[in-house]
C-alpha cells in the first residue's frame, strides 16, 4: 500500500507553502525564488516559449489547453500592446486551490507572470481576483509592492530592457466573470458578458489587443519549468499529463483541503489515502469531479486516474481539479438540484438555451425529487440538457447540465424512483 508521501511525491508548486512567510519577499528569495526569472532574462523569448512547449504544461483553469501553444501565438503576433491576465476568479463551487496558492506563495505566481510576460514582450498584466477573496487580494497587493521595490516589477527589470507591471482587478462575485471574455469585458469596465469566439483572446482580447489569459496554477508552474527544465517536469506525472495537479478536496471526507499530486493518482487514493476516508466509515454515494460543472460518478468508478487522456477516454473531465465527496446519507437528485440552482442563479441571461434551460431543468428536477415526475420527464430532461450543451453561447451553459446528464447515466434508478413516487431520504432543503 502506498503511503501519503509516496502518493504526493515531488512537490512542484507547493514546496514553499506553509514553510515561508507569504508576506516576506526575503523568505521567497532565500528559498530560491526569482532565480528562474534571472535565468529567463538570459534566454531568448523563443527559448522560454520552447521550454514551456517542451514541458507539455496544460492550462490548469479547466479546459487543459496547452500553455506553450497559446504563448507561441502571442509571441508571433506583431500587434502591440499585448496584455497578460491571470485568472484568479475561482468562482466554481468546490474549487479553492488558487486561493491557497495566492495566500501561501504569492511571489511564485508573480514570478511566473513576469517570465511569461518577458517571453512575449508584454508590459502590462492584470490579476483578476474573485471579489470575495479579501485575504488573497491583500496578500497579492503587498507582494506586488514588494516585488516592485526589489526591481522585479516596473521599469528595466533587474537592469534589463524589459519592463512589466501588474495591476489587481477584482470581480463582484459573478461566476461568469471567470470565463475569459466575460473577464476581459469586466477588466474593460463593462458588465461581465462573454463575447463570441473566434477570434480568441490571443488574437483580440483586452481593448481588442492580443491577450494571454492563464490560471493561477498554470502561471505558478513557470518558475519550476524554467529553473529545473522541461525534462524534469515531464518526468513527473504520466506520459499524457505532465507535472502535478492541485486538488481541492471537499465534502464528506475527513481531511478536506488542497493537495498537490502527480498526475496518475486515482480518485480513490485521493479520497482515502490523502483525505483520510469518510467520517464514521460511511459509504460513498457519489463524487463530483472538477466542480459544479463537472461529472458525477459512482463509487465503482473511483479507480479512475487523474489523467487527461484516461479521463477523456471515459468521457470525463477533471476541470480545475475539485473532488467533491457525497456520502450515502444524501439523495443524489437533491444534490443535483442544488447544483442547478447555482447555475440558474449564475446564468448571465444573454442566450436563451442557458437562461431558460437552467430554469426548466430545475422545475423538472423538483418533480423527480418530490416523486411526481411523469413518464415524459426523463426524455424531456435529457433533451433540454443536450440543447443547452450544443447551443449555449459560452462554456457556462454548455457545461451546466453535466451533473444532470452524468447522474442520469450513472444513477438512473434515482430518477426512476422519482417517477414512481418512491423518493426517500431527503436530507437537504
Ligand atoms: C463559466 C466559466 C467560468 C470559468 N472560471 C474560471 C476561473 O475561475 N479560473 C480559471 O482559471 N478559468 C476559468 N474558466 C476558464 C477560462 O475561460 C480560461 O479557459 C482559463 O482561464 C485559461 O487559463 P488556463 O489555460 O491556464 O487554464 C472559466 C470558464 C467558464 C466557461
Ligand atoms: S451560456 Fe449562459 S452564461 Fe453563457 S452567455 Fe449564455 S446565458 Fe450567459
Amino acid at each position: 500500500m502506498k503511503t501519503r508521501n509516496e502518493i504526493c511525491g515531488y512537490p512542484v508548486i507547493t514546496a514553499r507553502c506553509g514553510k515561508i512567510d507569504p508576506d516576506s519577499i526575503e523568505d521567497y528569495i532565500a528559498a530560491g525564488g526569482y532565480k528562474a526569472l534571472e535565468k529567463a532574462l538570459n534566454m531568448t523569448s523563443q527559448e522560454v516559449v520552447d521550454e514551456v512547449k517542451a514541458s507539455n504544461l496544460r492550462g490548469r483553469g479547466g479546459a487543459g489547453f496547452p500553455t506553450g501553444v497559446k504563448m507561441e501565438t502571442i509571441l508571433k503576433t506583431d500587434v502591440f500592446p499585448k496584455y497578460l491576465v491571470c485568472n484568479a476568479d475561482e468562482g466554481e463551487p468546490g474549487n479553492f486551490k488558487d486561493k491557497y496558492l495566492m495566500e501561501n506563495d504569492p511571489h511564485q505566481l508573480i514570478e511566473g507572470m513576469i517570465i511569461t510576460a518577458y517571453s512575449m514582450g508584454i508590459e502590462k498584466g492584470y490579476i483578476y481576483i474573485r471579489g470575495e477573496y479579501n485575504k488573497p487580494i491583500i496578500i497579492m497587493s503587498r507582494a506586488i509592492e514588494a516585488a516592485r521595490e526589489k526591481g522585479f516589477l516596473g521599469k528595466r527589470i533587474l537592469g534589463s530592457d524589459f519592463s512589466f507591471d501588474i495591476e489587481i482587478r477584482s470581480g463582484a462575485g459573478a461566476y461568469i466573470c471567470g470565463e475569459e471574455f466575460a473577464l476581459i469585458e469586466s477588466i474593460e469596465g463593462k458588465a461581465g458578458r462573454p463575447r463570441s469566439k473566434p477570434p480568441y483572446p490571443t488574437v483580440s482580447g483586452i481593448y481588442n489587443k492580443p491577450t494571454l489569459i492563464n490560471n493561477v496554477e498554470t502561471f505558478s508552474n513557470l518558475p519550476f519549468i524554467i529553473q529545473e527544465g522541461a525534462e524534469k517536469f515531464i518526468s513527473i506525472g504520466t506520459p499524457s499529463s505532465s507535472g502535478t495537479k492541485l486538488v481541492s478536496l471537499s465534502g464528506n471526507v475527513n481531511n478536506r483541503g488542497v493537495y498537490e499530486i502527480p498526475f496518475g493518482v486515482t480518485i480513490r487514493d485521493i479520497i482515502y489515502k490523502l483525505g483520510g476516508g469518510i467520517p464514521e466509515n460511511r459509504k460513498i454515494r457519489m463524487v463530483q469531479l472538477g466542480g459544479a460543472s463537472g461529472p458525477c460518478i459512482p463509487e465503482e468508478m473511483l479507480d479512475i486516474k487523474l489523467d487527461y487522456k484516461e479521463m477523456e477516454n471515459k468521457g470525463l473531465t477533471m476541470g480545475a481539479g475539485a473532488v467533491i465527496v457525497i456520502d450515502e446519507r444524501y439523495n443524489v437528485l437533491e444534490i443535483v438540484r442544488l447544483i442547478m440552482r447555482f447555475f440558474r442563479h449564475e446564468s448571465c441571461g444573454k442566450c436563451t438555451p442557458c437562461r431558460e434551460g437552467n430554469r426548466q431543468i430545475l422545475r423538472i428536477l423538483y418533480r423527480f425529487v418530490s416523486g411526481n415526475a411523469s413518464n415524459n420527464d426523463l426524455a424531456l430532461l435529457e433533451s433540454i440538457c443536450n440543447v443547452m450543451c450544443q447551443t449555449s453561447f459560452c462554456g457556462l451553459g454548455q457545461t451546466a447540465p453535466t451533473a444532470v446528464l452524468t447522474t442520469m447515466k450513472y444513477f438512473r434508478d434515482d430518477y426512476l424512483s422519482g417517477m414512481r413516487n418512491l423518493s426517500t431520504n431527503s436530507n437537504i432543503v
